[in-house]
């Protein structure tokens, strides 16, 4: 009888790993789909102004955004966007299987690259809050920095295990990195999703200093990489049921994410460049 179950164990075993990694795939398909469109904004809303040589323009969006005469802080805020497209871009691709078995070479500089863009754009996100601040209040500011110096001690810790030859610590500080530079990504989607799910603006505040925005401040990368840990705890040698439960919560995690990106889209981004 127990040998009988651990046979049926064995073999139910890998379904549980297929629902996972396939539900895993189809959250990156989304967030691909979602940040690719983010991408789409960046360039065509700063890039298309400033083309136009009409940085003002940027302050249709930006609180401490252009500043006619303050060149440190403006060249600061240009590098800050244009990384956003480079980093926004590429990271998606280095979480590839394939790319990683058929083209190391690539996954290896663009991983460089990725590390040194999360350096650059978080220190250049750190001196424009400080310096010009952002929309919302002190939450808003304390909340995004943490994420800043976050993405940096993570990014780190990729470098150094990678350095070190144990990709397995790579891979999940490279994933963390990855959960924490998507958390301005995470807050604009959680943020129309949220708007969405309460048919209005629901506890944003009138100076968009309200209990969501405080909360979500934080909770646009915390609960991103709570999210992370759960499937890496599920994926490393977790029982049949606990990979099921993961795969259920992540299917159902994609689905907000997929709804927050269908919000966006159609009341942030394209509204600002058609
Ligand atoms: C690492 C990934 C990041 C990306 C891809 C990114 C991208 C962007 C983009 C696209 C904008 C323009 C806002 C919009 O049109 O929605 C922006 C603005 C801004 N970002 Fe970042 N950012 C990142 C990280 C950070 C960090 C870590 C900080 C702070 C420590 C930061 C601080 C700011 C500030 C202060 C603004 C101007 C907000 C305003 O004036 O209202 N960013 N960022």
């Amino acid at each position: 009888m127990t040998a009988i179950t651990s046979a049926a164990r064995a073999q139910d075993r890998p379904a549980a790993d297929r629902a996972l990694a396939g539900v895993a795939a189809l959250w990156w398909g989304v967030a691909l789909i979602g940040q690719w469109l983010f991408v789409a904004y960046v360039a065509a809303f700063y890039g298309g102004a400033a083309v136009g040589g009409d940085f003002e323009r940027w302050n249709e969006v930006l609180v401490g955004g252009y500043v006619r005469g303050g060149t440190l802080g403006n060249v600061v805020l240009a590098a800050h966007l244009a990384l956003a497209v480079v980093i926004t871009l590429g990271g998606p691709l280095q979480m590839v299987p394939q790319i990683r078995a058929r083209a190391l070479p690539f996954h290896r500089w663009n991983g460089r690259l990725y590390m040194l863009v999360a350096l650059i754009i978080s220190l250049a996100g750190l001196y424009m809050v400080w310096t010009r601040g952002t929309a919302g209040g002190t939450a808003m500011r304390v909340g995004i920095s943490l994420n800043g110096v976050l993405i940096i001690a993570a990014g780190a810790l990729a470098w150094r295990y990678v350095r070190a030859g144990d990709i397995a610590a790579h891979r999940r500080w490279a994933l963390r990195t990855f959960m924490l530079v998507s958390g301005v990504w995470f807050f604009r989607v959680g943020l129309m999703a949220w708007i969405l799910a309460n048919q209005g603006p629901a506890l944003i505040g009138d100076d968009f200093d309200g209990p969501f925005v405080r909360f979500w401040a934080f909770g646009c990368y915390l609960a991103p990489l709570a999210m992370l840990e759960i499937y890496l705890r599920a994926g490393s040698g977790a029982g049949r049921s606990a990979k099921f439960a993961a795969a259920g919560l992540l299917l159902v995690v994609t689905a907000g994410v997929g709804v927050g990106i269908l919000g966006a889209a159609m009341g942030m981004w394209l509204p600002r460049v058609s």
